[in-house]
């Protein structure tokens, strides 16, 4: 069984043809990231229209790679939500098209879920990849954690979890996000205040751990707390506008900041996954969403968790892509739930677990 699998929630434009829900025989993505740069974020028109310039080439791309025709695939899985409206809008519309034209199974897949779903691609026929040894036993604890979005999920089974918390306000991404703004770095965030953090003392600054219910996360006030600590670094009130502060920061300051934050907002993820696997005993473990490549959370995540509960996924799988939403697609094919239809399948920006 081939899927093809289209993503385009936010910048990144990409698709992928996995086989079987395992085995990734190709993976192609176009970011529009170089043209958000400026702005300090993704603008939503900007993203949108390059998606339409690159679509149908980095599917043709996917489809070349994996040495297939529209004969070969069985089905397009395309994600649907959550994400930016017209980003989201490119992709399912041409999925959509493509399923008819070819007349293929059509599913459309939440994109949060998807990332859980990297973590079950265990082979490939891609030079670069480091991929799992295999694929996680139920039942699995999943922390998902990227720019949208903080969870601990609890699977039984494909499709059958609860959520044991969330965020209640900022996803831990989007911290990393604000906090690379506050030391004058480029966006995205996370790569950034890693790479700065390498240089940094993390016992420097002592930051808050959020009080808030046994699974669930907080991280605005831990992002105030940087720019607090900022103010007070260079003399300056709380009134001092933040865009200024990387200017008058030291390079010592920064990296110990940096290196401070990372350490603090990783161990409250860390934390909570702790005792969740503490109280449920779950068979494995596994991270998803873009914080899932930062470095730092495998650090911490191998020196709590025994060796044989969890497995990393390969950085470049952690971030947006179109393999991990194939390889969902395969799931839904494989539990027999029923396509959508091409000439009504919408969009769910909101769209949560
Ligand atoms: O999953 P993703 O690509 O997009 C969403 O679905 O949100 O996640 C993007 C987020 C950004 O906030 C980015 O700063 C963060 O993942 N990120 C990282 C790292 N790489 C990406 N955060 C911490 N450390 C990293 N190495
Ligand atoms: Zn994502």
């Amino acid at each position: 069984m081939k899927v093809l699998g289209i993503e385009s929630s936010c910048d990144e434009t990409a698709a992928a043809v996995v086989e079987d829900g395992q085995r990734l025989l190709s993976n192609v993505v176009a970011s529009s990231m170089d043209l958000h740069v400026k702005y300090g974020g993704v603008v939503p028109e900007i993203a949108a229209r390059s998606h339409i310039e690159v679509i149908l080439p980095v599917i043709q791309d996917a489809l070349d790679q994996a040495n297939c025709t529209w004969d070969d695939i069985d089905a397009i899985a395309v994600t649907c939500g959550a994400g930016l409206g017209g980003s989201l809008l490119i992709g399912v519309l041409t999925a959509r098209t493509l399923a008819i034209i070819h007349n293929k199974p059509l599913y459309g897949i939440n994109h949060v879920l998807g990332h859980v779903y990297a973590n079950f691609l265990t082979s490939t026929s891609l030079p670069g990849l480091q991929m799992r040894a295999g694929q996680p036993t139920f039942p699995m604890l999943a922390i998902i954690v990227s720019g949208g979005h903080s969870q601990l999920a609890l699977f039984e089974d494909h499709f059958q979890y609860r959520l044991l918390g969330q965020t209640q306000d900022d996803a831990i991404g989007e911290a990393f996000d604000k906090v690379a703004k506050i030391l004058g770095l480029p966006y995205p965030g996370g790569p950034s205040v890693a790479k700065l953090a390498e240089a940094g003392d993390t016992n420097r600054y002592q930051l808050p751990k959020a009080k808030v219910g046994k699974y669930d996360f907080s991280f605005s006030g831990l992002k105030t707390a940087v720019l607090r600590l900022a103010q007070t670094e260079i003399g300056e009130s709380y009134d001092f506008p933040s865009t200024k502060l990387s200017e008058r920061l030291s390079a010592a300051q920064k990296a110990d900041i940096a290196a401070s934050f990372q350490r603090i907002a990783i161990e409250t993820i860390v934390d909570k996954a702790k005792l969740a696997f503490e109280e449920f005993c779950p068979a494995s473990v596994v991270i998803a969403g873009g914080v899932a490549a930062s470095s730092e959370l495998r650090r911490q995540l191998s020196a709590v968790l025994p060796d044989s509960s969890i497995e990393y996924p390969d950085f470049k799988l952690c971030t947006d892509n179109g393999a991990m939403i194939a390889s969902l697609g395969c799931f839904h094919m494989k539990s027999n739930q029923l396509p959508a239809d091409p000439y009504t399948l919408g969009i769910a920006p909101n769209l949560s677990m």
